[in-house]
């Protein structure tokens, strides 16, 4: 592929948050999350599977989990302001800023005991994101869901939650569906900044 074709295709990848109710049907997930076997992986361990949650009621579920552990957190979590924003938004207007109504949800899992699981499920993931524009559909990556759902301390109740296989943990949360915008521009980020010694 020529250079600046490449270059076009990494920079139209942006993050959907409008999405159509019309669910995508699993052999076109299947498809997609195939892609994910793809990229490198430290030491080649591989390891990422997925489950993925299927339908506004099961999301919803999430969600009023993520709204319970929510209260009583800490102030010294990671991510505590983001994750208590994303509540007080759907308590005051009623707008889901966790799942955007969203009807599906890619989880990454792995063994537990995956040493590189974070960043092989980052890698997979983004091959996802990149992907999923040429089929016709939208992503958008869940870090604030990974918070909680990615932390020892809470990582049970979600795995129960959505029936984990047992010995996996969720590594890595993603949104997808089909796209209700479509982005015209191309986006600018910061400028390149370089050291060279
Ligand atoms: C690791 C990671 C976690 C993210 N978590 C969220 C999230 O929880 N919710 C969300 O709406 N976007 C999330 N995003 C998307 C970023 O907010 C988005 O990429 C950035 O704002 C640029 O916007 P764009 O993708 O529309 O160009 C996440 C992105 C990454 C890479």
């Amino acid at each position: 592929m020529p250079v600046k074709q490449a270059v076009h295709f990494l920079r139209t990848a942006r993050s959907i948050r409008y999405y159509k109710q019309e669910l995508v049907p699993r052999e076109t997930l299947a498809q997609l999350l195939n892609i994910g076997r793809y990229p490198q992986t430290g030491e080649n361990a591989q390891g990422i599977s997925y489950l993925v949650v299927n339908g506004r009621e099961k999301l919803h579920e999430i969600n009023e989990l993520y709204c319970r552990i929510a209260q009583d957190l800490p102030e010294s979590f990671p991510g505590y302001k983001e994750v208590k924003h994303t509540v007080w938004l759907q308590q005051h207007y009623g707008y889901d800023a966790l799942f955007y109504d969203c009807s599906q949800l890619i989880l990454a899992i792995s063994d537990k005991d995956l040493r590189s699981w974070q960043k092989n499920a980052y890698f997979s993931l983004t091959f996802i994101a990149l992907l999923a524009p040429s089929m016709g559909l939208g992503t958008c990556w869940l870090g604030l869901l990974e918070f909680l759902a990615c932390h020892p301390d809470y990582m049970e109740l979600f795995a129960q939650l959505v029936d984990l296989p047992k010995g996996k943990r969720i590594c890595g949360c993603m949104l997808v569906g089909y796209p209700a915008v479509h982005f015209r521009r191309l986006v600018e980020r910061n400028p390149l900044e370089i050291e060279w010694r």
